[in-house]
């Protein structure tokens, strides 16, 4: 349902919808620019400027008619649009790193927020998920890599950003408006909030859990939610995607057990990056599986845990060597690959970083699709395990 209602009553995270394109001509105190209202700051500079009615989608109705359309979209993806030209990555990559590192002070902001039950920062959190989207616009595969190649100790905070991210590069992918990709970004920050309430020993333990406690690990999504309700200003959907994240394909997730058709796209979306980031992290009880290992194994949970067409989705959108894939080449050097192709997934564009002795060497790019330069054209072998060889290769992203 839409609605009218005074400026005052405005929230982050509202939807503002434009309801007649000539009736705000004739309202000047009418605002009446469609989009989600991403803080407390603009609330109030509407204020200022005058504005004292808007129209909002109230969730229920758009709640609706956003899940036909996630559906919709996720059913035919628009992939084939008109894009706004990428940023080179070279170009992007600094302020990737930027909203990155800020993401990370959110995450350990709002985890600390939910151990200490203080209201939540959700403009903040509107904000940071906004600067994510930017950056996928921009250039989706910045993201991706520092996904993949960004060392930060804990897993908790970087697994809120790595999948807040990782969604957001898929919702992006598949055409997604940046009102809903901002909400999707919310939601991959705060899917993992309950584990706050799971007693450490046991999120931390290395070993294989009880009964007990793996009972207690599956309420992480009900507590989660029970930390975001305290905060009334978090949409409905963002709640049902923190709820739902764990269900699966064939009904055989938690807390719910639906099947596919009762969970919610946010939900479906979210699931698939957390499996994608949960795989290819290092964590207490297992090491990292390579990128391109990974989807595989996802592609082979398809019909069980996921959407068949879904991950099938999800492994074009991030490549068959996904961005900041370490590779072996048939020169014998080695390179990280720093974009992907999606028309020709076997010829990424790769920094070649190392030579056949892992000895580092002047970096050279290569984009695999352009013709060789007389030395015989240029292939991915196999994707190499950095940790394997204790190579940090983050500082390449930058180096030139
Ligand atoms: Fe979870």
């Amino acid at each position: 349902m839409i609605k009218k209602i005074p400026i005052e009553e405005l929230k982050p995270g509202m939807e503002v919808v434009r309801v007649a394109d000539d009736l705000w001509h004739h309202l000047p105190y009418l605002y009446a620019e469609p989009g989600i209202i991403e803080s407390e700051e603009e609330v109030a500079r509407l204020r200022e400027l005058g504005y004292r009615e808007t129209f909002v989608a109230t969730d229920e109705a758009a709640g609706k008619t956003d899940e036909a359309h996630l559906e919709q979209l996720l059913a035919e993806p628009r992939l084939d649009r008109e894009r706004p030209v990428r940023t080179p990555f070279g170009e992007a990559i600094s302020s990737a790193m930027v909203t990155y590192e800020d993401a990370m002070a959110h995450a350990m902001q709002i985890v600390q927020d939910a151990k200490l039950g203080r209201k939540m920062d959700f403009a903040t959190s509107l904000e940071t998920a906004s600067a994510i989207v930017e950056s996928a616009v921009s250039n989706p595969d910045t993201l991706v890599c520092l996904a993949k190649l960004s060392e930060f100790d804990d897993y908790t905070y970087t697994h809120c950003i790595n999948v807040a991210a990782i969604s957001v590069v898929f919702g992006e992918y598949i055409g997604m408006s940046r009102e809903e990709l901002v909400l999707l970004g919310v939601a991959g920050m705060m899917h993992d909030l309950g584990k706050t309430t799971v007693p450490a020993r046991i999120i931390n333990k290395p070993g294989p859990l009880t009964r007990p406690e793996r009972d207690e690990v599956r309420r992480h999504p009900e507590y989660g939610c029970d930390i975001l309700q305290r905060n009334s200003d978090i949409p409905a959907k963002v709640l049902r995607a923190v709820m739902h994240h764990h269900e699966r394909h064939n009904g055989s997730g938690y807390p719910a057990g639906m099947t596919r058709k009762d969970i919610p796209a946010f939900a479906r979306i979210l699931s698939l990056a957390d499996v994608y980031d949960a795989l290819t992290s290092d964590r207490c009880y297992k090491n990292a599986i390579l990128p391109n290992k990974a989807l595989g194994i996802m592609y082979g949970m398809r019909d069980q845990d996921f959407d068949p067409t879904e991950v099938q989705l999800f492994i074009k959108c991030l490549g068959i060597f996904p961005a900041g894939s370490f590779v072996r080449l048939n020169t014998g050097e080695y390179a990280l690959v720093f974009e992907t192709n999606s028309r020709e997934p076997l010829n990424p564009k790769i920094r070649i970083i190392m030579d056949r002795e892992m000895k580092p060497i002047r970096t050279r790019d290569v984009d695999l699709t352009a013709p060789d330069g007389g030395d015989g054209p240029i292939e991915i072998l196999e994707c190499a395990d950095p940790s394997a060889y204790r190579k940090n290769l983050m500082n390449y992203l930058t180096a030139r």
